[in-house]
């Protein structure tokens, strides 16, 4: 055989003490980021038909779930809304006393050393179920800032320690850093959903949050799929404004854009490992079609090759304990 010339990669493979040396990447606890939807109302725990294991749960299911999330170490969770009333303006989005605020208000207090994120759009809250405020048809862009800003600021108000926009309007991290200043929050981060794609991948989400829009779609805020600089441009223009994080979502179909935002921008990057994605590996699973802790944990793993620092997960929790089982 000394006639032929190769590598031996194998040598590097032999056992799992030799493969844990050289292994690369790790999907850690630190990386999770736990999405909750808390609904207005009493007494509901309502699971999602699309989203199995995720729940629509109202404040007073709120701190067994929490509860749970800290007991796993995961260090962050990010709410969601769904208010009992909506309108053309959103106003549940940014009232003192909205579901979102309450939320934060209850979770702070009872877990003060928990991360919380609050999801900042109007999607929840308008009757059109649009991210902005609607003219003629339009989605507009600057009067949506302002009611973006508001919603930032009752956010910080209640206590959440740290504003993530996703709105996609055009300035909304300048909008929200400039009103999150004037209003002495200058030290609440933006985890700013830059780079957002128009995605068919969030229709288990639009269930759960109820947010699904009345007419038309979101392809004139949201980026078509096709496109790969202009992903560089939205990040660009977010780090310009002041945006902390930089994240990109959907996570499995956008990994080569989440490599190419890592190696241009100096700044965390977050994936979102949406709904519709769960769906998925969640039908495959009960179905037995997929071993579910494998197909996750590469998933995720996929997520942090590609230069994530972290990921937001409906299988937070799953991980956190397979994770803890191997310790
Ligand atoms: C709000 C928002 C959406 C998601 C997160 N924030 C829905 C949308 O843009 O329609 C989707 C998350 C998921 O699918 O898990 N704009």
């Amino acid at each position: 055989m000394n006639e032929l010339n190769f590598k031996r990669h194998r040598r590097l493979r032999t056992n799992e003490r030799i493969r844990s040396m050289v292994r690369e990447t790790y999907v850690r606890k630190e990386d999770l980021i736990y999405p909750i939807f808390v609904i207005e109302g009493s007494n509901v725990k309502n699971e999602v038909p699309s989203m199995p294991g995720v729940f629509q749960l109202s404040l007073d299911h709120l701190d067994e779930e929490v509860q749970s999330v800290v007991a796993l170490g995961i260090p962050s969770v990010i709410l969601f809304g769904i208010p009992a009333e909506k309108d053309d303006v959103g106003t549940g989005a940014y009232h003192n006393h909205g579901i979102v605020q309450e939320a934060t208000r209850q979770v702070k207090e009872k877990f003060p050393e928990l991360i919380v994120i609050a999801d900042t759009c109007l999607c929840e809250f308008t009757d059109h179920g649009h991210c902005g405020v609607i003219e003629n048809g339009e989605v507009l862009n600057d009067p949506s800032l302002k009611l973006l800003a508001k919603t930032a600021i009752s956010q910080a108000k209640a206590g959440a320690d740290i504003i993530a926009p996703s709105n996609m309007m055009d300035g909304f991290v300048a909008a929200i850093r400039k009103g999150l200043d004037e209003a002495g929050f200058d030290h609440i981060p933006i985890m700013s959903y830059a780079v957002k794609y128009a995605s068919a991948f969030y229709g288990p989400f639009r269930d759960a949050a109820g947010s699904t829009p009345q007419f038309g779609d979101r392809k004139s805020y949201q980026m078509d799929p096709a496109n790969r600089l202009e992903a560089l441009r939205e990040a660009q223009s977010d780090i310009e404004e002041g945006a902390d994080f930089l994240m990109v979502k959907p996570a499995l179909s956008y990994l080569d854009v989440m490599r190419e935002v890592k190696d241009r921008f100096n700044a965390p990057m977050v994936a979102y490992n949406v709904s519709g994605e769960y769906a998925m590996v969640k039908a495959a699973a009960l179905n037995g079609w997929v071993d579910e802790k494998r197909i996750v944990l590469e998933l995720l793993t996929s997520m942090k090759r590609a230069g994530a620092d972290l990921i937001i997960t409906y299988f937070a929790k799953d991980v956190a304990a397979w994770l803890n089982e191997e310790k």
